[in-house]
């Protein structure tokens, strides 16, 4: 027998009264917040724009508000580094893991900037670049890497100065400054593009002479190659030189810093190999189950990194499954050996989140989805992000918190509730569901009306659980 919209809703329903004291509107957790805005006059995160990321204001508040003050921290999906970098300036030791080559590329520079003993030379070097800009004086520069999806991307002036930046960076004997030289370039990639960066994809300006002449979109102001390197240039040594307070106390504060290590790679294979009881915390933001397409978005600075085709195909395939076009996982009972089963059990007797696959496959079976591929993205969105929930209560040292930032979504007219679906797999996965912070968005939503008009909003929370 089929399942109808109007089931699903009381199924949610049910959810939802359980869930009901768990849900507390948090007029602290103001958008922004909770996303990358509020950093973008932060010293050391305002460099590199990660659209997906939360605010250093967060973690602080998070922390704050749960009495965090000392440990170990882990973040499965350490993006640009946030969780891992607010810690490490509190005192905390830090562990991130991350799959994307330019998330981890930014984490990485900002760790040896964090790092090194003063900032005088780093400086001065970045100083004297912009005075001489050497770039302008190359001959011939390096060709740049491009994917299908990124060929056009620049004005002809933009893609020759950049091949050239890059050939100027080649020949510095420094590592270290070379990098952080190529990190300047990746921060200003997007604005000297005929792209925006949209969520599932590039968007392409017109100017590019993409789109057949139907393409109306103007992405306003592209900006010159000079001038924005120098901008960024600019920023990042005003933020070095202490004309912020927030570096200057993390300078003085140098020898009570934690450290931080990056894992590059996936955490479905990553988190298996991690020892038992080992984290105080854990603060992260996964991939939404939107369809947004990180390989994508993030094509030009993949592309520059050497990214080929074929490993952005393999990237988007190990990314959780968040797009219509994740396959079905391979090798996930080999890296979830220990849990498994558990994992698999749990979400396989989830009531709501299996009258949900049902009533997708339904749909699909009907042509009836925007896209086929939305099925099995959900189905997998919620298989792997169970077998991580469960691998990370077995990392956790009892009474750690786990914290994360989540969106509920909405395919063919079901409200998913992902918020409560996946703290009713905490609970079995052997956490206690403290809270769970909503974002305040329509007015009068209070928490006692969460359950009457709630329901018909997508929920932006973040979850706080307590392993037992
Ligand atoms: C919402 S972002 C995290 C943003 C981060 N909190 C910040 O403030 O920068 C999610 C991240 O998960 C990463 N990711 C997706 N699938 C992954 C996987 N299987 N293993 C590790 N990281 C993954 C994505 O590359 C992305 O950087």
């Amino acid at each position: 027998m089929s399942i109808t919209l109007e089931q699903i809703k009381i199924i949610n329903k049910k959810l939802e009264n359980r869930f009901r004291d768990k849900l507390v509107v948090n007029k602290d957790l103001k958008r922004t917040l909770v996303s990358f805005q509020a950093n973008k006059k932060t010293p050391y995160y305002r460099w590199y724009k990660f659209k997906e990321g939360y605010s250093s204001a967060l973690v602080d508040y998070t922390f704050n508000k749960l009495n965090i003050k000392k440990g170990k921290i882990i973040d499965p999906f350490a993006g640009s580094g946030v969780s891992l970098f607010v810690s490490a300036e509190r005192g905390l030791d830090a562990v991130g893991i991350e799959l994307l080559p330019l998330a981890a590329e930014i984490i990485a520079v900002r760790k040896i900037i964090f790092e090194m003993d003063n900032h005088r030379n780093l400086i001065a070097f970045l100083q004297e670049w912009i005075e001489q800009k050497p770039w302008e004086y190359e001959k011939s520069g390096r060709g740049i890497n491009h994917l299908k999806i990124t060929q056009g991307a620049f004005p002809d002036k933009t893609e020759e100065l950049t091949g050239k930046f890059l050939g100027a960076i080649h020949k510095n004997r420094n590592k270290e400054y070379r990098r952080v030289l190529r990190f300047a370039l990746l921060c200003i990639l997007e604005e000297i593009s005929f792209t925006r960066k949209d969520g599932q994809c590039l968007r392409w300006d017109y100017r590019s002479g993409r789109g057949n002449g139907n393409n109306k979109f103007n992405k306003g102001p592209i900006k010159e190659f000079t001038q924005a390197l120098t901008d960024k240039l600019k920023d990042i040594i005003s933020d070095l030189s202490g004309d912020n307070t927030l570096f200057e106390s993390a300078n003085e504060l140098k020898g009570e810093l934690g450290s931080i290590e990056i894992l590059q790679g996936s955490c479905l294979s990553i988190l298996s190999k991690l020892r038992s009881n080992e984290f105080d915390i854990l603060m992260t933001s996964p991939p939404y189950c939107n369809r947004y397409d990180y390989t994508r978005t993030y094509a030009l600075e993949l592309a520059l990194l050497d990214v080929d085709e074929k490993n952005i195909r393999n990237l988007r395939q190990e990314m959780i499954s968040c797009t219509v076009e994740n396959k079905d996982k391979e090798n996930l009972d080999l890296f979830f050996a220990n849990t498994l089963d558990k994992a698999t059990k749990v979400f396989d007797t989830q009531e709501q989140l299996q009258a949900i696959i049902r009533y997708l496959d339904e749909k699909k079976k009907n042509n009836e989805l925007n896209n086929p591929g939305i099925a099995r993205m959900v189905k997998n969105y919620f298989y792997e992000s169970s077998l991580i929930i469960f691998e990370c209560a077995r990392l956790l040292k009892k009474g750690a918190p786990f914290v994360m930032v989540n969106d509920n979504v909405r395919y063919a007219g079901a409200n998913i509730p992902v918020d409560l679906i996946l703290s009713d797999i905490a609970q079995s996965a052997g956490f206690n569901v403290e809270q769970i912070w909503v974002l305040p968005t329509g007015k009068g939503n209070s928490s006692q009306q969460m359950g009457v008009h709630g329901r018909e909003e997508l929920r932006k929370c973040v979850y706080v659980w307590r392993k037992l």
